[in-house]
């Protein structure tokens, strides 16, 4: 199913939300109006705050008040974009030239916290200290995880586990909370929020096992972001770590380096794209996806949970 059929079930509240979110990044610099400006209207997916919203179904949903966490999320993922394009030195994000890119790398920076500092005004107006407290350890996670990748370049030696710890810390849990704030913010009880988690956190690993392997398999037209810059850059991922469980190839990838020119690195690409480690990386995702989907089967059945198992699916199927 298409994402804007998905998000059709609310399509009111996703248009408002969208409206706000204009207005979230309003200030009195217009350099940073512009910049905020020029990533939100790139466009993007909304998942998490589809997510937020989703997850509010489960509670008592007053939209004026779940709103707040919708576009808190969405903005802290943003500023978390922002930074990545930065330490990944990316120039191209949701088809348009990043911030680093068409200013440079200090109004990134600033762009990045004043973005970040827009979701705090809105989380601030939900009266939970529960939601603060999830919402501050997740963002402290998410650092956690930048960093060990920028730690982690190049080494490859390193387990499984390692990569696994490293996805759920940058991504999973920001897609966890996303789902459960939404319902804490709408009185849900704790046994749901608390499956909401699960779903949303088993989703979010399977949603970046995806990423790194799109990073392989897709064009940067598809994406609309770099593509096989993380074999490049020294990003060891899932089909990376799978690949080299073959000496031959382990020995070839020692190799790569950031300024390999093109014919070798597409060579190396090609070699780790004719084993079976793209296979094996998507049954991973598929793996989590079930783990996922599981989860729902004990929530109530109302229209919200057959909205996300049908987000879950289009995570399972992405191309973009
Ligand atoms: C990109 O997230 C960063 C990752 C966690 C892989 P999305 O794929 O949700 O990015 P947008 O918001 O749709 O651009
Ligand atoms: C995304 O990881 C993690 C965060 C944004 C925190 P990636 O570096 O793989 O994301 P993309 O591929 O640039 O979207
Ligand atoms: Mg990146
Ligand atoms: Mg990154
Ligand atoms: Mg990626």
């Amino acid at each position: 199913m298409k994402l804007a059929k998905m998000y059709s079930f609310f399509k009111a509240d996703i248009d408002h939300i969208e409206n706000e979110l204009e207005h979230s990044i309003q200030s009195d610099s217009t350099l940073l109006n512009e910049a905020s400006l020029h990533l939100l209207q790139a466009g993007g997916k909304r998942i998490r705050p589809v997510f937020v919203l989703l997850g509010a179904k489960f509670g008592d949903y007053d939209i004026e008040k779940v709103k707040n966490v919708a576009i808190a999320l969405e903005l802290i993922h943003m500023a978390s974009l922002v930074h990545d394009d930065v330490i990944d030195d990316a120039e191209l994000r949701r088809g348009q030239p990043t911030i680093k890119a068409q200013w440079d790398n200090r109004v990134a920076m600033y762009t990045g916290d004043y973005i970040f500092a827009r979701s705090l005004d809105y989380m601030t107006k939900i009266p939970s200290i529960e939601a603060h407290q999830i919402l501050s350890k997740t963002i402290v996670e998410v650092c956690v995880g930048e960093i060990a990748q920028i730690q982690d370049k190049y080494r490859y030696d390193q387990h499984l586990r390692n990569y696994l710890r490293r996805i759920k810390r940058k991504t999973a849990l920001l897609i966890a909370v996303s789902c459960q704030l939404g319902a804490i913010a709408a009185g849900a009880p704790p046994e749901i929020h608390r499956r909401l988690y699960r779903f949303g956190y088993n989703v979010g690993m399977s949603f970046q096992i995806t990423d790194d392997i799109l990073d392989f398999t897709a064009t940067e037209k598809e994406l609309g972001k770099p593509a096989g810059d993380d074999l490049k850059q020294g990003n060891v991922t899932l089909p990376t770590l799978y690949a080299m469980e073959q000496k031959e190839i382990k020995s070839i990838i020692l190799q790569v380096h950031e300024h390999m020119d093109d014919l070798e690195f597409n060579q190396v690409l090609h070699k780790i794209k004719s084993t079976d480690s793209i296979e094996r990386s998507h049954q991973l995702s598929q793996l989590y996806l079930r783990k996922a989907l599981k989860e729902l089967e004990d929530l109530p059945k109302i229209k919200a949970r057959k909205t996300l198992r049908d987000m879950a699916l289009f995570i399972g199927k992405r191309k973009y």
